[in-house]
């Protein structure tokens, strides 16, 4: 049984508990959160806002925020313990010398509230020592059947690859919905686009997946659509892309 205590109680932290709390091999012996957090779903488990009474356990995993992740890592009391932070974009170097450092970043976007299948997310994990290597595999492997051993540098590029495939990816879908919106239309008509849109890449590349104005080089429609388009924001981000999309099929 491997023995965890979580640090910090946001997102992450609150599906790692949920998925931990399923798994036989696991035990979540303490949550750590600087402010008070609700303990009624998880009776079992000894919630605390003093990081100087953390419990013994065989991994701390650090889920603050990625700027407060070596700030929290310098305060931890003991020495010697594996201490991994869940962040794909900050390097393991940034935890603190006086404990063994590591990574545990599950590739997904959480929200609190909403559910996820934890055993389809790849976990990313990196120690220094084999054998910690071997503990955050098996803890990967608890929950998850995509356990990855990933570098801090890949790691971080992963992350940027991340952005732009979920965060920029879903501000585009906010956009859609305020074009939408300010029409009085529902953004329920985008959503099987939306869905197909993603689904096709089980079977096709991006790239050969790319259909559209820009794509075809249908200037008429691209004009047309640059008219109808009243926020200079939004008329810079559909260029800025078509332009993007054209230098991609250019020679196609
Ligand atoms: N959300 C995702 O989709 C996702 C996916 C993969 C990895 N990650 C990584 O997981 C980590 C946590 O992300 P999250 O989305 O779970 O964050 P979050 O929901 O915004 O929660 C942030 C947590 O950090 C704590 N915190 C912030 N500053 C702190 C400080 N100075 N000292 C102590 N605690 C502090 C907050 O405590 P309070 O409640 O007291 O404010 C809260 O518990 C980040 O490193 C992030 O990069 C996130």
């Amino acid at each position: 049984m491997i023995s965890v205590v979580l640090i910090g109680y946001g997102n992450v932290a609150a599906h790692l508990l949920r998925a931990f709390s399923k798994s036989d091999a696991v035990t979540v012996k303490q949550v750590f959160n600087r402010t008070k957090i609700s303990t009624k779903t998880f009776e079992n488990v000894d919630f605390t806002n003093a990081i100087h009474d953390l419990v013994e356990a065989d991994c701390y995993i650090i889920c603050v925020s990625d700027d407060a992740i070596p700030l929290v890592a310098d305060q931890l009391r003991f020495k010697n313990r594996l201490v991994v932070h869940t962040s794909g974009a900050v390097s393991m170097e940034k935890l603190s010398a006086k404990n063994r450092k590591g990574v545990f970043y599950p590739l997904q976007s959480f929200s609190k509230d909403k559910p996820v299948d934890f055993k389809t997310i790849p976990i990313c994990i990196e120690a220094v020592a084999d054998a910690d290597i071997q503990l955050l595999h098996r803890l990967g492997k608890s929950i998850s059947e995509e356990v990855y051993e990933i570098a801090s540098d890949s790691r971080e590029k992963l992350h940027v690859a991340a952005v732009f495939v979920n965060n920029f990816v879903n501000y585009l879908y906010s956009l859609g919905k305020e074009i939408l919106e300010a029409h009085n239309l529902p953004f329920a008509l985008l959503k099987p686009l939306i869905n197909e849109t993603a689904h096709k890449l089980t079977f096709l590349e991006p790239y050969e997946a790319q259909t559209g104005p820009a794509k075809r080089n249908d200037q008429k429609t691209i004009q047309k659509h640059l008219e109808l388009l009243n926020n200079p924001e939004h008329k810079e981000i559909y260029k800025l892309l078509t332009q993007a999309i054209q230098n991609q099929h250019r020679n196609t």
